[in-house]
């Protein structure tokens, strides 16, 4: 007990509480429950069948996938590290790059990015970086992972002044593009340089939402974003499709977000939704990717299923 006579805040669930069935090992989460190759899924579609890939004879160049929302809180970051996982479980040579001063990214897969000397700042403002220098393996192989820390707050105002400063990431990431099969940035939530450069350098945009009642507020003006970039940036970006997360199928309430979702973007958005659980944030503190931290989850099962559905789509070789 702390002096305030409450139990000290941590990961482990309130003595008492009644079992969640959410967080049972195996245990379907509620509304995602297999259905079946052509059964209704959550989304309100008949479920395809996104069968596991064959595996790459050789590797890269890797389409760039940038991991977008203005919104907070959205699961962007619990996404970048759990499907980047789920598809180097597939063989896929996969590099996570955190682009938000947060460092959330960084943290969740066991790095301590405010200890680093160089991290994707230095790579951004300074020439002469090389980005080997900065990527660091993961413990989850074929995980590749480009840091980043509060430094990088600094950077959206130091670039304003330069030329072409919408590419500099892709002009950063170009000399490993052939090493990965997969490149995916973390955005930070915001529609800044830093995002616009995110977009600049992705062949994709994954747009995860929130299912609660404000999930669509905001969207319009990403969208906009994002053909504004086809136009004048980059016009070979392309919408790999929009991610239902925090889902609860036990209400109606998620239940509706997402068939408003579907009616709004159709086939846009994934088959595949990411249900609530505690085991995510969980997996973060334990600085692990859901697939090794409860392999057996069906959350896990969740993003392994994603990164099938993605590859089925053509949004990862
Ligand atoms: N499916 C989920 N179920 C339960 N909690 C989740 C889920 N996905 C993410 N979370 C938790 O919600 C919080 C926000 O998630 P996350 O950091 O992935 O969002 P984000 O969009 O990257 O946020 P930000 O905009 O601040 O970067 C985290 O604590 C995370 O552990
Ligand atoms: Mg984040």
């Amino acid at each position: 007990m702390s002096i305030d006579g409450n139990p000290p805040a941590g990961p482990h669930p309130p003595v008492g509480d009644a079992p969640d069935v959410r967080d049972a090992t195996d245990t379907p989460l509620p509304g995602t429950e297999d259905v079946g190759v052509g059964g209704i899924g959550p989304t309100g579609r008949p479920m395809p069948s996104f069968p596991p890939p064959p595996p790459l004879a050789d590797h890269g160049p890797a389409r760039v996938i940038a991991m977008c929302n203005q919104k907070g809180g959205v699961g962007k970051t619990t996404t970048t590290i759990n499907l980047g996982a789920a598809l180097a479980e597939l063989g896929r040579k996969v590099l996570l790059v955190d682009f938000d001063p947060q460092g959330a990214l960084s943290v969740g897969l066991g790095v301590q990015p405010n200890e680093l000397d160089v991290t994707i700042y230095n790579l951004i403002t300074e020439r002469g970086h090389d980005i080997r220098e900065v990527i660091q393996r993961t413990r989850t192989d074929n995980l590749d992972l480009v840091p980043a820390n509060i430094d990088l707050a600094a950077a959206e105002v130091q670039l304003v002044g330069e030329v072409a400063r919408e590419q500099i990431l892709a002009r950063v990431l170009r000399p490993v593009l052939d090493d990965y099969d997969v490149i995916m940035i973390d955005c930070q939530p915001s529609l800044g340089l830093l995002t616009v450069n995110a977009l600049t350098a992705a062949h994709g945009v994954i747009i995860p939402l929130e299912c609660e009642f404000f999930a669509m507020r905001g969207v319009a003006l990403l969208v906009e974003t994002i053909e504004k970039i086809t136009d004048r940036l980059n016009p070979r970006l392309q919408v790999d499709g929009i991610l239902a997360t925090m889902y609860d199928g036990r209400t109606l309430h998620s239940r509706e977000v997402v068939r408003s979702v579907v009616d709004h973007f159709a086939e846009t958005v994934f088959h595949t939704v990411i249900s609530r659980t505690v085991k995510f944030p969980d997996a973060t503190l334990a600085a692990e990717p859901i697939t090794t931290y409860a392999s057996a989850h069906a959350a896990a099962a969740a993003y392994r299923q994603l990164a099938r559905e993605l590859i089925a789509r053509g949004g990862a070789a």
